[in-house]
């Protein structure tokens, strides 16, 4: 018997119609262009002369200065807004891009880097479809190859309303003189799923930014990976390798492939 009810759907809308004319700018607003910095490092590092894969490529933010960097990079999106605005940048030709779904891929080649930044694993709305997706990881890794994680720890707290507003939260992201941006967040803790609204504010108007995502608990993650033949080799707690503690709100996992599955 199954009488277990959710109150989501694993389907996620076009994240460029929404986010794509803002995400350059929102990630400025965020300072992300150091933290990508940092990033393309670490994953140059790892991919050597190789070839890499970026799950969730979005606009390119780091796939592009990984191909500049000389790396053979693809990118996969689900987003053909997003890949057309990372296309307008792609000149010379530096990324490989496909449009497709991370929850089920298979280009027919192997990858000696498979990397999956920013989130955007949590764009997965099921823990069927994050499975799905770390199963073509381990099918589309050469043996010797790396997978990267890199998402935000589940951040829980504040849903500190009352009665019908106790699952809501409100957070200010950026003030500036020229604009602002607030979310206000929905948490469903059964099915571990955030519904949010940006409110971007500047003087010319308001738009909204909707984002769903399923998050992942580090441990969760652990345990997934290990159903699909995939072992953590490093966890840290930021892309200098700075080490995970109590206080880190992201960390950056690094899997490889082991000999053994645990059994579903
Ligand atoms: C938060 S953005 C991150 C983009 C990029 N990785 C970066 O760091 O700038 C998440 C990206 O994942 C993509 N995405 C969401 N669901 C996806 C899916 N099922 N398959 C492939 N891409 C997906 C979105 O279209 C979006 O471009």
């Amino acid at each position: 018997m199954n009488n277990v009810q959710r109150e989501n759907d694993d389907t996620y809308p076009d994240f460029g119609l929404y986010w794509g004319d803002a995400y350059d700018e929102y990630a400025d607003a965020q300072n992300k262009t150091a933290e990508t910095t940092k990033a393309v490092v670490f994953l140059a590092g790892l991919v050597g002369g190789g070839t890499a894969l970026e799950l969730g490529c979005g606009n390119g933010h780091i796939a592009l200065p990984l191909g500049k960097a000389g790396m053979q990079i693809h990118g996969l999106d689900s987003s053909t807004r997003m890949l057309s605005l990372l296309d307008q940048k792609n000149d010379p030709h530096l990324v490989q891009t496909h449009h497709g779904d991370m929850a089920n891929f298979d280009f027919g080649m192997r990858f000696d880097l498979i990397y999956c930044v920013n989130n955007s694993f949590t764009h997965l709305l099921s823990v069927e479809r994050q499975l799905s997706c770390l199963r073509s990881v381990t099918n589309a890794l050469e043996d010797d190859g790396h997978f990267v994680i890199h998402l935000n720890y589940p951040n829980t707290t504040d849903f500190t309303g009352k009665g019908m507003q106790a699952d809501q939260r409100t957070t200010v992201f950026h003030v500036d003189e020229h604009r602002t941006l607030v979310r206000f967040t929905k948490h469903d803790r059964n099915d571990q799923i955030f519904i949010s609204q940006d409110l971007w504010i500047t003087p010319e108007g308001v738009r909204t930014l909707p984002t769903k995502l399923r998050y992942v608990y580090p441990s969760e993650l652990e345990l997934l990976t290990r159903f699909v033949g995939l072992g953590l080799v490093e966890r840290w707690g930021d892309w200098e390798r700075r080490p995970v503690d109590t206080s880190s709100w992201s960390h950056v996992s690094v899997f490889r492939k082991t000999d053994s599955t645990v059994a579903l």
